[in-house]
């Protein structure tokens, strides 16, 4: 900067100070600080040595007393670049308040020299970019009453010093890197009204020093590495109204002096390892409007008294062990606004256990054991509803619908439920997804529930014909009619009727008749299951103009089926795919597949289905179909299951079946394979069940030479044929009841567990159940 406009200003500042008295002190220091920024951004107008024309005092961001010396300097939501480095703190002896928040770029370290600010009282440089250590000096602000350094990189350790400062009032260092324990010195900080030192990397147990903290009304500690156990001394902060615990390694029990506090509205405890019962007076004498208990293990009954206040909103406790809940705790809690009971082993009377709560929006109670009957006026603004994985029986009341004309979610899957599904849900125009498998629903009605996306009910006692939807219906992406008895043919407007359709699952009823070649019209389809029906003819090659099973790697994450845009809750959708953690976007990516089993299609594999580069699953077995496995197979570089077995392929094994590096499950038995298995390869890691009952394959891993037999190897068929038959048939049918239990699990975990926690193993069962009986068949 050129110095003589510096001096020239300087010289008529103070003409201007005998006349304000402003200290040429500070209005220097801040000149010096300002012209260290690399950018002093919105400062630039008004703090700058050319601008004579007004008082320093009038400045933007300074006020001063009354004898014109710099009181505050607060700078917030302003863009500078620079750092503290400049700024002369022991100019401004008198300055009360200092505030910068909210910087685009002030960054660098906190000087020590800021000590010297004796009478500050608070000190605000939130939400900036500044690093290293809390300086130990900030303990000489004994007037200090707020301190605000959150949402910057500090690191190091909280200096037990700065917890000396019983004048503080709050103490906001969230968001930042500090490791280290909490000082014992926090108790010296008597007049805490808020504490939050969440979002770092805490660690060490909550000292029991908080007892002192008689005044603090706020308190949190979440999304730290805290662990021991709370404190008994929690029950001394009785001013408390928010505990923030959550997200910690905290042990042991929730101490029952947490019940004495007579504030408490907020009391978040989930993800930790908290156990044993919740302290039963819990609520007894707070007004409780938020408590966060899930994934931890807590047992027992429900803190009876939680809703005694009748303020209670938010009860969140899925993931634990609590077996329990008594009416007395939420038949009256018409406050309810969301209520998260999911995966505990609570047994009660659902239709008991709650009554009318008009604000409720959320209730999830899945896996649990609850039992009775459906009530149907539980509060008139559920969004979600999901009961599925209990005991609940009888059937869906009339007017069930009634009660809420915004549900969106339904999810009544793995219940004891009976009767029809009642026409109101198929006809609702709020439903999105609705989930009622596993059941024993004997009737669905016409659907033409035109916001529906997701459709599943699977494994029930449906019968009819191909069930009645609506036509053109443009969102619907799950529809699963799977496991039930219908019958007839597949009409051939399901090709052009769901433009969005991503899963189709039919299998496992009577359907008849041919693929109609319209299906291909499915654009995005990625799970298509016929299996177990009376299907018949050649598979149609046109379904290899399947667009998206032609894609190998589906970058399109506009998938919404299950709950992943209306749960609030913090549960992860994550689940295991080959003993690895994937997520739920991944895993629509693994669920490109096509499953034509045991129906009895006849003909050839069409060369063109090897276009469906991104199948990942393909299984054709047991049909009749013949001819050569296509030379191209090769070209399905995505798959991991392949099954062709049972049917009556003949030629040889295609070299290109070589390449299919990602395959782990490959059946090829039963068939009228013939020539050497190819060699050198990875197929060779495949046991011999896979190629067994071919008797034209031979080489590793069949025990078979191929040198011996450049001749008939066809055994002669026996006279006894008949019980012999009957015999390999029974071993067969054992074998792929083995199998297809373990490729249902397989491929049933991997479909089902993302669609709602669908019980594999009871699938499992009705698979087994269709197997025997299609194994009968043959029997006989
Ligand atoms: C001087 O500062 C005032 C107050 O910020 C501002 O309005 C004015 O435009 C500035 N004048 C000049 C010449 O920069
Ligand atoms: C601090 O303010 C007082 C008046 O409140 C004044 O007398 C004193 O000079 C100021 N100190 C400085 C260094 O400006
Ligand atoms: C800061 O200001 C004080 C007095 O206000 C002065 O003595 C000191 O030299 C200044 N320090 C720097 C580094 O400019
Ligand atoms: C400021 O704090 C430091 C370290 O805590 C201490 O050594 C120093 O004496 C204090 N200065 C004053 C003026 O209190
Ligand atoms: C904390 O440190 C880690 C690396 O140690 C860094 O990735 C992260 O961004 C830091 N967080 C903050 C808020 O500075
Ligand atoms: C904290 O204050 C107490 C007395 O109030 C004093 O004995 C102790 O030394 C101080 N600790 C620190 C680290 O300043
Ligand atoms: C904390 O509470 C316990 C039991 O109520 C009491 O004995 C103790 O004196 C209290 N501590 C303080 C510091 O008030
Ligand atoms: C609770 O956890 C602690 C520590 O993890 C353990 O010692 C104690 O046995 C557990 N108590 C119960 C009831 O599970
Ligand atoms: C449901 O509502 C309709 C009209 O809103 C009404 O006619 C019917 O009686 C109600 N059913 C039940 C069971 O409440
Ligand atoms: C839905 O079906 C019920 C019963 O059939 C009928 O009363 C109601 O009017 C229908 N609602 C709509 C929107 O079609
Ligand atoms: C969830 O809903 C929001 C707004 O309601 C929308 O912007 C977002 O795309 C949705 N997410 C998914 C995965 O559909
Ligand atoms: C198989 O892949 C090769 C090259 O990757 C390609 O030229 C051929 O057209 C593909 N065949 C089919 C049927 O997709």
């Amino acid at each position: 900067m050129p110095s003589s406009p510096l001096l020239f200003f300087l010289l008529l500042l103070c003409f201007f100070c005998t006349q304000l008295s402003c200290t040429e002190t500070e209005v220097q220091a801040l000149l010096a600080w300002r012209s260290s920024l690399k950018d002093p951004g919105c400062l630039t107008q008004s703090w700058t040595s050319n601008n004579i024309s007004t008082d320093p005092c009038q400045w933007d961001g300074i006020e001063c007393n009354e004898a014109g010396s710099i009181i505050t300097v607060s700078i917030f939501d302003c863009q500078i670049d620079g750092t503290l480095d400049k700024f002369n703190f022991s100019s401004f002896p008198n300055l009360t308040g200092l505030e910068m928040g909210l910087t685009e770029n002030l960054h660098g370290g906190i000087p020590k020299e800021i000590g010297t600010l004796h009478n500050l009282q608070y000190l605000h440089l939130q939400m900036n970019n500044l690093v290293g250590e809390i300086p130990v000096t900030i303990s000489n602000l004994s007037n200090l009453e707020h301190l605000d350094l959150s949402y910057n990189h500090l690191t190091g350790a909280i200096p037990s010093a700065i917890l000396n400062m019983s004048g503080l009032h709050s103490l906001d260092l969230d968001y930042n890197n500090l490791t280290g324990q909490i000082p014992r010195t926090i108790g010296n900080m008597f007049n805490l009204e808020e504490l939050s030192l969440n979002d770092n990397y805490i660690n060490g147990a909550i000292p029991r020093e908080i007892e002192h903290l008689n005044k603090l009304t706020r308190l949190y500690l979440y999304e730290n590495e805290l662990s021991g156990q709370i404190p008994l001394e929690i029950g001394n902060m009785t001013e408390l109204q928010i505990a923030d615990l959550s997200e910690n390694k905290l042990q042991g029990n929730i101490p029952a002096t947490i019940a004495q506090l007579p504030n408490l509205s907020e009391l978040y405890l989930e993800n930790n390892q908290l156990n044993g019962t919740v302290p039963p007076y819990l609520g007894n004498n707070s007004n409780l409007e938020w408590i966060m208990l899930s994934n931890n293990d807590f047992i027992g009954t429900f803190p009876p008294l939680l809703c005694r206040s009748g303020k209670l909103k938010y009860l969140w406790a899925t993931k634990n062990s609590f077996n329990s809940l008594l009416p007395i705790t939420l038949k009256n809690c018409s406050s309810l606004i969301s209520l998260y009971l999911s995966d505990n082993n609570i047994r009660a009377d659902v239709s008991q256990t709650f009554g009318e709560h008009p604000n409720l929006s959320i209730i999830n109670l899945s896996e649990n054991r609850f039992y009775g009957r459906l009530p149907s006026n539980w509060g008139k603004n559920i969004m979600i509803l999901s009961l599925q994985g209990n005991e609940i029986s009888g059937q869906i009341p009339v007017g069930f619908l009634n009660m809420t004309h915004i549900l969106g979610v339904l999810k009544l899957a793995d219940n004891r439920l009976r009767g029809d599904i009642p026409k109101e849900l198929a006809n609702s125009t709020s439903l999105v997804i609705l989930n009622l498998s596993n059941n024993n629903f004997s009737s669905l009605p016409l659907i033409q529930a035109p916001t529906l996306q997701s459709l599943h009910v699977s494994n029930n006692k449906l019968t009819g014909e191909f069930p009645l939807l609506q036509k053109n219906w443009s969102n619907l992406v799950t529809l699963d009619i799977g496991n039930n008895n219908f019958y007839g043919e597949i009409p051939s407007w399901i090709g052009s009727s769901f433009p969005v359709l991503k899963i189709l699952r039919l299998g496992s009823n009577q359907f008849e008749g041919y693929i109609p070649p319209q299906l291909s019209m499915l654009n995005n389809l990625r799970l298509l299951d016929f299996s177990n029906n009376n299907l018949k003819g050649p598979i149609p090659h046109v379904l290899s103009h399947m667009h998206s099973m032609a894609v190998k790697t589906i970058t399109n994450k506009s998938y919404i089926d299950f709950d992943f845009n209306f749960t609030v809750d913090k549960e992860s959708i994550g689940f295991m795919w080959k003993g690895v953690e994937a997520t739920y976007q991944e895993t629509i990516t693994l669920l490109i597949g096509i499953d034509l089993s045991c129906n009895a299609f006849s003909g050839e594999i069409p060369e063109d289905l090897m276009k469906l580069q991104g199948l990942i699953s393909l299984n054709l077995s047991r049909n009749h179909l013949s001819g050569m496995i296509p030379h191209n197979i090769g070209n399905l570089t995505s798959l991991e299951v392949l099954d062709l077995s049972m049917n009556l392929l003949s030629g040889t094994i295609p070299p290109s079946l070589s390449h299919l590096t990602s395959l782990d499950t490959l059946n090829l038995s039963h068939n009228k394979l013939t020539g050497q298995i190819p060699s050198g390869s990875q197929l060779q890691t495949f046991n011999l069940s896979s190629f067994s009952d071919n008797d034209g394959l031979c080489g590793f891993p069949l025990p078979n030479n191929c040198l011996t037999h450049n001749n008939s190897i066809v055994p002669p068929v026996k006279n006894e044929a008949g019980y012999k038959k009957l015999e390999v048939i029974w071993i067969i049918c054992s074998v792929i009841l083995g199998y297809v239990t373990g490729f249902w699990v397989y491929f049933g975990a991997l479909y089902w567990k993302i669609s709602l926690r669908f019980a594999v193993f009871h699938f499992t069962d009705k698979m087994q159940d269709k197997m025997m009986k299609w194994c009968g068949r043959y029997l006989h």
